[in-house]
């Protein structure tokens, strides 16, 4: 069972690590490494609660809770967002104290009547509002679209501490709860897939809000997201990060998406890679069959990089359905900054390049090609003319 874990005289983690989690949002997101809902009690002359669990360990945590505090003596609960990760646990608390006071923004009333269409006593709170726990207070701030209309932060006088919800998270689960104590590997890799495929798209809004928190001058101690570690150790530095990865972020990295059916596109994508390398010697080169990979860690891998390829045989006079879905994601998530052009084998009508090219100019990446065919598999003469276009490729960047 899992039982609170202390963090300061005042501040408990009363979560869930859910080691066995491996997807996230339905299908739509791979967790390999887990994750956690992490939920926080926060005691002075008065006691609050800030966010709960997802459904499934509604029953776990409540139990849990009771073990920690006399249920009835939690004056406040916060709900920093109501996305079902962190308010799932709700109405079962809500069963036990039913008249205790909500407190979440606007929006954050219309997501949990939504989702639990109950008529709870809620409280909407906007930025600068206070609750006075005794010498320690809770000050909100709200984070609209960061992810959800409803978003906001909570930050902790005295002890310093910004309870941030989703933002700086990472899918990840770790019984060590602290940022200094785990693989860092492991969390700047959870922490930068989980900004490229959930807040790539708010990138604006997440640059204008921490810097707006940042000249507010509020001594930060900690950061206690709402999944994966506590930032305690330069607990900045995730802050920095985000800046970073808002600002059009790019390595020097290519990657290379394709999918093939009979490995004539993948040959393509070999000898473009040669190219490539040819030009742009320093550069990372990366190679995804979109067909195999994670989706996600495409997404990551996209992120990270300066330009990428996409190629495709023609089928049906379309591209192939990985391809397709791939570029149902990176529609949404409008990357910026970032160069592309097409290739693709094909038998006679030859469409995928052209729709390709299309769709990645759609999603916001500069064309800097106008894209490579080759028809049936490539001979010799077709792989040179494939390494041609990585060279040409790399010279334009
Ligand atoms: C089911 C199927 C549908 C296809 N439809 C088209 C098409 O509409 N137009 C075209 O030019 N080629 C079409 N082709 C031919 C492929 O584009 C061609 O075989 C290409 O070389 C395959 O490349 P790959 O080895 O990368 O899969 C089709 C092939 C298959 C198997
Ligand atoms: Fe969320
Ligand atoms: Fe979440």
């Amino acid at each position: 069972m899992q039982m609170k874990k202390t963090i300061t005289d005042r501040v408990s983690w009363v979560g869930k690590v859910d080691w066995e989690l491996t997807t996230f949002h339905g299908e739509e997101y791979s967790t390999w490494r887990g994750s956690s809902y992490n939920s926080y009690l926060v005691r002075d002359e008065k006691t609050a609660l800030i966010d709960t669990v997802w459904l499934p360990f509604a029953e776990e945590f409540v139990s849990n809770l009771k073990q920690t505090v006399d249920l009835n003596t939690i004056d406040y609960i916060i709900v920093n967002h109501a996305e079902i990760d962190h308010s799932g646990a709700l109405p079962l608390l809500m069963k036990e104290i039913p008249d205790k006071p909500i407190y979440c923004t606007k929006n954050g009333i219309k997501s949990l009547q939504g989702h639990y269409h109950q008529d709870w006593n809620f409280v909407p709170v906007k930025t600068g509002d206070t609750i006075q726990l005794g010498s320690t207070s809770l000050v909100f701030v709200e984070a609209p679209m960061l992810h959800w209309p409803d978003s906001m932060f909570t930050y902790m006088t005295g002890e310093n501490i910004l309870f941030s919800n989703d933002a700086f998270g990472q899918h990840y689960a770790t019984e060590l709860l602290y940022n200094d104590l785990v693989d860092q590997c492991e969390l700047f890799a959870e922490a930068i897939k989980y900004y490229a495929n959930i807040l790539t798209p708010f990138s604006s809004l997440v640059t204008k809000k921490i810097n707006e928190v940042l000249d507010l001058g509020l001594p930060v101690d900690m950061i206690c997201p709402s999944h994966g570690v506590i930032w305690r150790k330069d607990p900045l530095q995730i802050v920095q990060k985000y800046l970073a990865w808002a600002d059009s972020y790019q390595e020097n990295q290519i990657t290379i998406v394709y999918d093939t059916m009979w490995n004539a596109t993948r040959r393509m994508a070999e000898a473009i890679a040669e190219g490539i390398q040819e030009s742009d010697g320093s550069a990372t080169i990366k190679l995804m069959n979109a067909g195999k990979e994670d989706k996600n860690d495409i997404i990551t891998e996209v992120f990270r990089s300066k330009a990428i390829l996409v190629g495709s045989p023609t089928i049906n006079r379309r591209y192939l359905s990985s391809i397709g879905a791939f570029f149902e994601i990176i529609r949404g998530l409008r990357f910026s900054g970032k160069k592309a052009a097409a290739f693709g084998s094909y038998g006679w009508s030859g469409e995928s390049v052209k729709l390709m090219a299309e769709d990645l100019a759609e999603a916001g990446f500069e064309l800097v090609d106008e894209g490579c065919r080759v028809m049936w598999k490539p001979d010799g003469d077709a792989l040179d003319a494939c390494r041609d276009f990585g060279r040409r490729f790399g010279q334009a960047l």
